[in-house]
Parts: structure tokens; sequence; C-alpha cells
């Protein structure tokens, strides 16, 4: 766990039942000593709301590639460039089918593509 501390993590929410469970893994994140940026599908919106992921990272929800509070208008650069690590749970099967294509019709698959391949590893879960 002391690997996370001062650590930038993305956590990207897609549509499932399961974002009940990334709430407490965006809890565990933070106590870890990471920061947490949340950005969510409007799939994972259905699941669980950007409010109540906000208040457990301590950060205002990303979910739309046109956000303006960038200075550059770019939230998909800035968001995959300052992140130490990118966490995508749970990941939809719709989602990991977009990653495959290399679609990018939302925020969340866009700052994946945006990601420089050198910084990308992935880890599936274990059964
Ligand atoms: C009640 C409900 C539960 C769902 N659970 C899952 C799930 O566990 N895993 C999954 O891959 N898709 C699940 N889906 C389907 C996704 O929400 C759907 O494919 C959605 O388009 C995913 O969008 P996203 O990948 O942009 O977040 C569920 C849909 C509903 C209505």
């Amino acid at each position: 766990m002391q690997e996370l501390v001062g650590k930038h993590i993305v956590l990207g929410l897609s549509g499932g039942v399961a974002c009940y469970k990334t709430a407490h893994l965006c809890r565990l994140l933070t106590k870890a000593g990471a920061t947490v940026q949340v950005v969510m599908t409007e799939a994972a919106e259905q699941f669980i709301t950007p409010v109540t992921m906000q208040a457990l990272s301590g950060r205002t929800v990303y979910t739309s590639q046109w956000d303006a509070r960038e200075g550059n208008n770019m939230p998909h650069i800035n968001l995959s460039r300052e992140a130490d690590a990118i966490v995508i749970a749970p990941c939809s099967a719709d989602f990991v089918g977009k990653l495959a294509q290399g679609r990018a019709d939302e925020l969340l698959s866009l700052l994946c593509i945006a990601r420089p391949s050198s910084g990308c590893r992935c880890c599936w879960p274990r059964p």
C-alpha cells in the first residue's frame, strides 16, 4: 500500500452493477495516500451518482469530453497525462470492446487512447 502514497489515479467507471464496489475502492485508494480523479461514462451514472463519487474522492467528477473547466479545453489530454495510473472499475463488456477497437466517443475512452502506450499495462482481474 505504501507505493500508492503521492500517486495520482484516474478512476474510471463504466456502466455495471459493480459501480457500488468502486465507491469503496475510491475510499481505499485515498486512504492509502493516493489522489483520485473520478471519470464516469453516461451509463455509469445510472448506477452511482457523480455526487457520491465526488464526496468520496474530494474532487469534482468528470463526465464529458466537452467539460470546459480545463484551460486548454482538453480534459482528455490533461487527465491522461497527469495520472500515474488509470484504473477502469468496473469495466463493462462494452468498454472493453471500445478499447479494443480504439473507439473514443466519450471522455473515458478518449483519455485512455490519449495515454502514451509506454505508460500502459493491462491488468485483468484474476479469478
Ligand atoms: C441493470 C444493468 C446491469 C448491467 N450490468 C453490467 C455488467 O455487470 N457488466 C457489463 O459489462 N455490462 C452491464 N450492463 C450493460 C452496460 O451498462 C451497457 O452495455 C452500457 O452501454 C455500458 O456503457 P459504457 O461502457 O459506456 O459505460 C448492465 C446494464 C444494466 C441495465
